[in-house]
């Protein structure tokens, strides 16, 4: 029985790989991120009646990045909005290699702001962690432009497991630089799956032959079949008096709210991917906390009772 429910399941998520990327799925079964954001064509003209989002854009940058605390996902979020500049005023589809969590995250956010822009964020398949967002006007970006690759790396790791790390050390190893590799997936003693650009799936091919100690062999895989565990999720309902980080992430976590501070003081705790640096910050639904060595939280439906409590649904990563 529970081998066949996670067939289906498992079927369920190749069907709706296919168009998850673009399609925000509501279900909770379900439940992958809106990959895609789109904005209605705002009428900008000029009176030349040409669209200017590049005049939109400039001078906005700061203001948009305002709330961007992190130095270096600043740096990166505003790479890419003047990204977003160029490729609206040459009219073309351009593409970031693959960013973090965070600075997909700000990058997406800011670009909603602008007008007459589209911007599609893949990462292989439809929880990746390391995406790559492609921008350009809505009559351009008409389709998931066609930028992510996969390889399967296949060797004997029953006797030498490697680790994310190994694979991604020996990856880098050929020289390859980071931002060119997305997620890599772990598959047991088998190997594991590497997200890519496509214009390295050649030299990988033929530079990687070693993760650790272990000879492997590599094959590029549709990324229909990249194997990956849909997260194993727990939730619950909590009452609280306050929808602060301290109060929701010691529920969430069942540690004590005095060491829930001790571990902001030691800069283990994260807010939508970004260190916590004070305990007085509020969640709202959609925030995903993460302690280190303790996972991660992401805060569901807020409802206030009649007495002024939060109601908060929580959903642990387990
Ligand atoms: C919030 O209120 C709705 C409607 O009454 C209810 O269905 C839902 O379970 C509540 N959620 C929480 C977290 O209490």
């Amino acid at each position: 029985m529970a081998a066949t429910s996670f067939v289906a399941a498992s079927l369920l998520r190749r069907a709706a790989l296919g168009f998850a990327l673009s399609h925000p799925l509501k279900n909770n079964k379900l439940s992958y991120q809106s990959n895609l954001i789109s904005f209605p064509l705002t009428p900008r003209l000029t009176s030349s009646g040409l669209c200017h989002l590049a005049q939109a854009v400039k001078g906005d940058v700061a203001d948009l990045l305002k709330d961007v605390g992190d130095k270096t996902v600043f740096e990166e979020v505003k790479r890419t909005l003047e990204m977003a500049r160029r490729a609206s005023s040459r009219r073309e589809v351009l593409h970031t290699n693959f960013l973090t969590p965070p600075v997909m995250k700000e990058s997406m956010l800011a670009l909603t702001k602008l007008a007459d822009l589209k911007a599609v964020s893949q990462g292989g398949y439809p929880q990746a962690e390391r995406c790559r967002i492609s921008v350009g006007h809505p009559d351009v970006l008409t389709s998931d432009p066609d930028i992510i690759a996969a390889l399967s790396i296949t060797g004997n790791f029953g006797f030498q497991p490697c680790s994310h790390g190994d694979f991604l050390g020996a990856i880098l190893g050929t020289g390859i630089a980071r931002e060119k590799v997305g997620d890599v997936i772990l598959q047991g003693e088998k190997g594991a799956q590497v997200i890519i650009v496509p214009e390295l799936i050649d030299f990988l091919m033929t530079s990687l032959d070693k993760v650790g100690n272990v000879p492997v062999s590599l094959t590029k895989i549709p990324l229909i079949s990249i194997d990956y565990e849909p997260p194993s999720t727990k939730s619950f309902r909590t009452i609280e008096a306050s929808a602060r980080i301290d109060a929701i992430a010691s529920a969430g976590f069942k540690i004590s709210r005095s060491k829930l501070v001790d571990l902001i003081r030691n800069g283990d705790v994260r807010l939508n991917w970004t260190p916590v640096t004070k305990n007085g910050a509020t969640l709202k639904t959609g925030d995903i906390v993460s302690v280190r060595g303790k996972g991660r939280l992401k805060i569901g439906e807020i409802n206030t009772t009649r007495k002024g409590k939060f109601a908060i649904e929580l959903i642990r990563y387990l």
